[in-house]
């Protein structure tokens, strides 16, 4: 694991940003994994920057999303599909047939979540954009859930759900995040130090999923000194 450690939260989206810029100058026709949460706003500030100044195009990157909430329209300001919308494709070049994202109103959600598996199976991510949760969590997938679990229909947990999200939510396993080429795992502010200690130094464990990615070959996280804190300490 390689561990980047920058001086604010802006500056961990820009760093990523710039990694994205590049990664898809040598694959243009990259298969992203997007991600949505509150540090992930400098990330795609940070692309559109490069965008304007014709440093990247997104013509040909695909894109799939981790999660979305069961029950929200897809203009529904609360959903996750709203975020990306409003944070990042309205604003840049990228095609609506390459935006792939789990439906949270699909009426048979098993099919839904069938369907998006076989098409992460088909285009394997390259690259994929990964925040954390307080306590651990990667995409939606909450403590305990399975190393081997695939994209599925979940309960959020307590800590997870801020005010009026849905208690439901889609979301890709642990198994299709491990399964990506690449990984970049985002993480700023002191709140996030406690868990970047125990993803990175403690057991690998499913009570803390982000630990999985101890075991993958390529991953990178990019952290601010407040996220960092506790890393010196071993
Ligand atoms: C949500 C998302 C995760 C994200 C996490 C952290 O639960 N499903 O993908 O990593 O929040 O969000 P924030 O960046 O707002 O702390």
């Amino acid at each position: 694991m390689k561990i980047v450690i920058v001086n604010n939260a802006k500056d961990v989206g820009e760093r990523a940003a710039s990694l994205v810029a590049q990664a898809t100058k040598e694959r243009p026709n990259l298969i992203l994994g997007l991600a949505t949460g509150k540090t992930m706003i400098p990330f795609y500030r940070g692309l559109i920057k490069l965008y304007r100044k014709k440093k990247v195009s997104f013509a040909e990157v695909k894109s799939f999303n981790l999660d979305e909430y069961i029950g929200l329209k897809s203009r529904d300001k609360g959903s996750l599909r709203y975020f990306m919308e409003k944070n990042f494709f309205s604003k840049v070049d990228f095609k609506k047939e390459n935006v792939h994202f789990l439906d949270g109103r699909a009426k048979n959600k098993k099919r839904e979540c069938e369907n998006y598996e076989r098409q992460i199976k088909k285009s394997r991510i390259g690259l994929q954009i990964l925040g954390i949760g307080r306590n651990g969590h990667i995409g939606f997938n909450e403590p305990g859930s399975s190393f081997k679990s695939k994209t599925r229909e979940v309960f959020l947990s307590e800590s997870t759900r801020r005010k009026k999200i849905p208690r439901k939510a889609l979301t890709m396993g642990i198994s299709n995040i491990m399964n990506t080429k690449e990984i970049f795992l985002l993480a700023s502010g002191r709140e996030k130090a406690e868990i970047i200690h125990r993803v990175l130094h403690g057991m690998i464990s499913e009570d803390v999923p982000a630990s999985v990615l101890q075991k993958h070959r390529n991953v990178v996280f990019i952290l601010d000194k407040k996220a960092a804190r506790q890393l010196e300490e071993g």
